[in-house]
């Protein structure tokens, strides 16, 4: 019988180091195939985390936003235009001269600023994603909670048939080698892997199934040839560092982008001025009942979180953290960062964390 790992599991072990400075570190990365980004971060397609707002800041920051999918396709394919309209007005040129420092060996394979849209399986789906590669999106992820799924092999091959050629498509969720190959098969030019790891998820309770995230990633990396997406159960940048240690390309972060300024929803006010904003599983009751869809097949939940402020200062604080982490590894760049874990024990777990007051 094997025996799963999540991040709480390991820890990575330091290596000799001769980095001097973290600015001299740098986090460029591909989010899939033939698209990079400076900063190794996707905001996660769910309707509070990723608008227009949401993947604008992203792109600025470095990262990609993935824009939801539970709303009309002209609302989608308007946010994408204006997306691209903001990008390419503002901020582009600086931001992507910085690809000049890129490693050379997959440079030549970056073609353009992602923009990404996330589409579902039904017939409409074929439309949706139609409509929005015609209108800037370069990059679909095909956003299901089961991806190793014949409908999802079947859109792939579609999407490859059928869209411009310079889109890329991103298919998920998985966890295992076997989905890995049949996806990347398909055509899939990116994975996203983890399935019931998420703050909100209730999948592993509800059906019994998924893996812990370590071990899904290490599963799916050991056979795939296409960058892979860490999903889900990220809270620090010490469980992002254990995630690109393994092999992950980028990360996808839900409930660390929520409750920001640019994540879709309203501010509530609480008592004694406390600022809240919701959180919902793309799953849960409350967004199927927000969408109109029929409350079944319940598989997550939705919460009231603190008002963070703005995206930028999460980013900020998670960017100093990998820089740090790589430094105990002596690498420069995501490429060279290779570090060791060890598994510990629920007393190593405890003495990771301050624990001056614990008798
Ligand atoms: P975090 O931990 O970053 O996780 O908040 C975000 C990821 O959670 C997944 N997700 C769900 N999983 N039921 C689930 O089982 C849901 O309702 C649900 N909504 C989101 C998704 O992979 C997301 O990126």
């Amino acid at each position: 019988m094997k025996i799963s790992l999540t991040y709480d599991d390991i820890q990575l072990v330091p290596s000799f180091s001769k980095i001097e400075h973290r600015s001299s570190i740098n986090l460029h990365s591909l989010i899939s195939r033939r698209y990079g980004i400076l900063s190794p971060f996707v905001a996660s397609p769910m309707d509070t985390v990723c608008e227009l707002d949401m993947a604008y800041m992203m792109f600025l920051m470095g990262g990609v936003g993935c824009v939801h999918r539970f709303m009309t396709i002209e609302e989608q394919v308007n946010q994408i235009k204006k997306l691209k309209e903001k990008i390419y007005s503002d901020g582009f040129r600086g931001l992507y001269e910085d690809w000049n420092i890129l490693d050379s060996n997959w440079h030549s394979e970056i073609q353009n600023v992602p923009i990404m849209a996330a589409i579902g399986v039904q017939e409409e789906d074929k439309e949706r994603a139609r409509q929005l590669t015609n209108n800037g999106a370069n990059i679909l992820l095909i956003d299901v909670a089961h991806g190793h799924h014949q409908k999802v092999l079947d859109m792939i091959k579609w999407c490859k048939m059928h869209l411009n050629a310079n889109t890329d498509i991103i298919a998920g969720n998985i966890v295992t080698k076997e989905a890995a190959k049949d996806l990347e098969n398909a055509g899939a030019d990116g994975l996203r892997v983890g399935i019931g790891g998420g703050s909100l998820c209730t999948t592993r309770i509800k059906t019994g199934f998924g893996v812990p995230n370590v071990t899904a990633l290490e599963d799916v990396i050991s056979v795939a040839k296409t960058p892979v997406i860490a999903d889900g159960g990220i809270r620090t940048s010490g469980d992002i560092a254990k995630a690109l240690s393994l092999g992950s390309s980028s990360i996808m972060l839900g409930s660390l982008l929520a409750g920001t300024k640019e994540s879709p929803g309203r501010i509530i006010e609480g008592e004694r001025g406390a600022l809240y904003k919701r959180y919902r599983g793309s799953a849960s009751l409350e967004t199927k009942l927000s969408h109109n869809k029929e409350a079944r097949n319940i598989e997550g939940e939705s919460e009231v979180i603190p008002f963070k402020g703005g995206t930028e200062f999460v980013l900020i604080g998670l960017i100093d953290g990998i820089k740090s982490a790589l430094s105990y590894n002596g690498a420069s760049n995501l490429n060279e960062f290779n570090p060791k874990y060890v598994i510990v024990t629920n007393s190593g777990i405890q003495e990771s964390k301050p624990h001056l007051k614990l008798k």
